[in-house]
């Protein structure tokens, strides 16, 4: 053999004695993966391919440096379902999976090619955060990756993947990207430790209760998936990454081994309850809608009065954004109106049409929401749909009052298609509300105020609510019979394939926040 080869194979045989069993067993000890076994999980079998596997971590004039290869983090690229995709995933075994200068070069390396080439990029993160020997060094390395972020927003999708500590500034560059996934036990997230938190306000908080999956799936709302363990979190990812195109430039992939075509589902004459103040669960309309009844939930135990849900009809990728009347009537708040105007601005985004199922009684009154801001956030779904130039279609299931009916994807701000079910209720408030306002003299001295309440309200919705009187006036496209609502959206679909919108040129209009 060469001397040169030689070396060649001393230096593979190096980098391959690092991975010995101990460093294996050091991670599943913490109930984890190790970075290479993640990035084996994601990739198409035998298409990974690694970059810089050997680079060493820089010199450190202060506390614990190591001889490792890596730099405590595995990039490369490889295929995922068949596309391109990139991918870096710290190793937690290395320096705590702590961000150094090279570390940081390498992931920025990765978030070059991915924007370049226009596939989307992975981050499986499993860190203590900067590397606090490297000083300034380490915050630069921050620095560059947030940098790539915002560029690369809107132009490939980001997906992070949090899979063990993600802490301090850290956690920016997770929530820049589109997709926060957070493996349940074990990962956290915080911008401050229970140890900050104690010295600073006295209180006494784990880990698990500050920044676990339990919390930012649930009351945050930062982590879009959870998933029970390594091995679901990334089958999940996969899944995820199956709805999206590779680029803002791409339509997302067609699957049309999954579409039934069009079908007659008389189901669905029967989910809407005849009461209009009784809840049912609009999950099983979905079901119905979509192939195969299947679809992929974003936020699924974050606000839960809106659902917001990847699925694909006809074989083709949308997002559905459907008001829940099992959870607080379906109204409207804060973290439901944020929730979907995200989910909508990530469907704009990548092109995947936007399917609206609506029934929801107004937007959440009382001084918690006013006080917190409803307003400003409120503006923020209004805006995201209003913005999106992405084919948008609304079938309205039973309530569409107020405000609410304006916001959830109207004809009047640009909703493509809209139709109605003959349960369809729509107007400027509920028949309580409206006869309170218009006939409170006529019920106080009314002998039997419950009789005309109710005389009224049938008035009220024979001539005001019906949607039939929307369906004459234009502001829906018709009443249709809820078993066809299927191919209904697929004839729509179609139609609007080459949908184009232009709009006026401008540095970027001024979205509420
Ligand atoms: C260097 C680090 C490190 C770091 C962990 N290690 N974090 N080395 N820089 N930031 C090393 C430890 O010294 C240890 O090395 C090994 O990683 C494992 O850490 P342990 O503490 O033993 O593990 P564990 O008990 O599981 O605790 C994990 C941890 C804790 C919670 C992440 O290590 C920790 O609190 N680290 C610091 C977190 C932090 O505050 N980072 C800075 C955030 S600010 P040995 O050799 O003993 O195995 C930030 C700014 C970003 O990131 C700027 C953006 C704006």
């Amino acid at each position: 053999m060469k001397k040169s080869h030689e070396q060649f194979i001393a230096r593979q045989e190096l980098l391959s004695k690092q991975y010995d069993e101990a460093y294996y067993e050091k991670q599943h000890k913490r109930g984890k993966l190790t970075a290479r076994e993640r990035i084996l999980l994601l990739f198409d079998e035998g298409t990974f391919e690694e970059t810089d596997a050997y680079t060493p971590p820089a010199s450190a004039s202060f506390g614990k440096t190591v001889k490792a290869f890596g730099d405590g983090v595995v990039t490369g690229f490889g295929k995922v379902n068949g596309r391109l995709v990139y991918a870096f995933s710290q190793d937690f075994n290395v320096l705590g999976g702590s961000l150094g200068s090279q570390h940081a070069a390498k992931i920025v390396k990765m978030q070059d090619l991915a924007l370049k080439t226009g596939s989307p990029i992975v981050g499986l993160i499993d860190s203590g955060g900067a590397r606090i020997q490297e000083g300034i060094s380490s915050l630069n390395g921050y620095a560059d990756i947030f940098k790539r972020n915002v560029l690369s927003s809107g132009v490939i999708p980001q997906i992070s993947v949090i899979m063990g500590p993600a802490a301090g500034g850290a956690v920016y560059s997770p929530a820049l990207t589109d997709f926060i996934f957070m493996t349940a036990d074990t990962s956290y997230m915080f911008v401050t430790g229970p140890n900050v938190v104690k010295e600073v306000l006295n209180e006494t908080v784990t880990t698990e209760d500050l920044g676990g999956a339990s919390v930012h799936g649930t009351k945050s709302g930062v982590a879009d998936f959870v998933y029970n363990d390594d091995e679901n979190t990334i089958l999940g990812v996969k899944q995820l990454l199956s709805y999206l195109p590779s680029n803002n430039l791409e339509t997302p992939p067609v699957h049309q081994g999954d579409a039934l075509k069009e079908k007659t589902e008389d189901r669905l004459q029967h989910i809407v309850p005849e009461d209009p103040d009784k809840p049912y669960d609009v999950k099983e309309i979905i079901e119905l809608i979509v192939d195969n009844g299947k679809f992929l939930e974003v936020s699924e135990n974050h606000a839960m009065n809106i659902i917001t849900a990847f699925a694909r009809i006809d074989g083709h990728s949308v997002g559905i954004i459907a008001n829940q009347p099992k959870v607080m009537a379906g109204t409207l708040d804060i973290d439901s109106s944020v929730k979907a105007a995200r989910f909508i601005n990530i469907c704009n985004s990548f092109n995947i049409p936007i399917v609206t199922l609506e029934d929801v009684p107004g937007f959440l009154p009382g001084t918690d929401q006013e006080h917190d801001g409803i307003i400003r956030h409120g503006a923020k779904l209004l805006y995201a749909y209003t913005n999106a130039t992405v084919p948008k279609i609304t079938i309205i299931l039973r309530k569409a009052y107020g405000g609410a009916y304006i916001v959830m994807n109207s004809k009047g701000i640009g909703g493509d298609f809209s139709f109605a079910w003959p349960t369809a209720e729509i107007a400027v408030m509920g028949p309580d509300g409206a006869i309170a306002i218009l006939y409170r003299k006529e019920l106080a001295e009314a002998e039997n105020p419950l009789a005309l309440k109710k005389e009224l309200t049938q008035t009220y919705r024979d001539e005001v609510t019906n949607p039939y009187i929307a369906d004459e006036k234009g502001f829906i496209d018709e009443v249709i019979d809820p078993a066809l609502t299927r191919s209904k959206i697929i004839t729509c679909l179609n139609a609007l394939q080459r949908k184009t919108v232009l709009r006026i040129d401008r540095k970027h209009g001024n979205v509420p926040l």
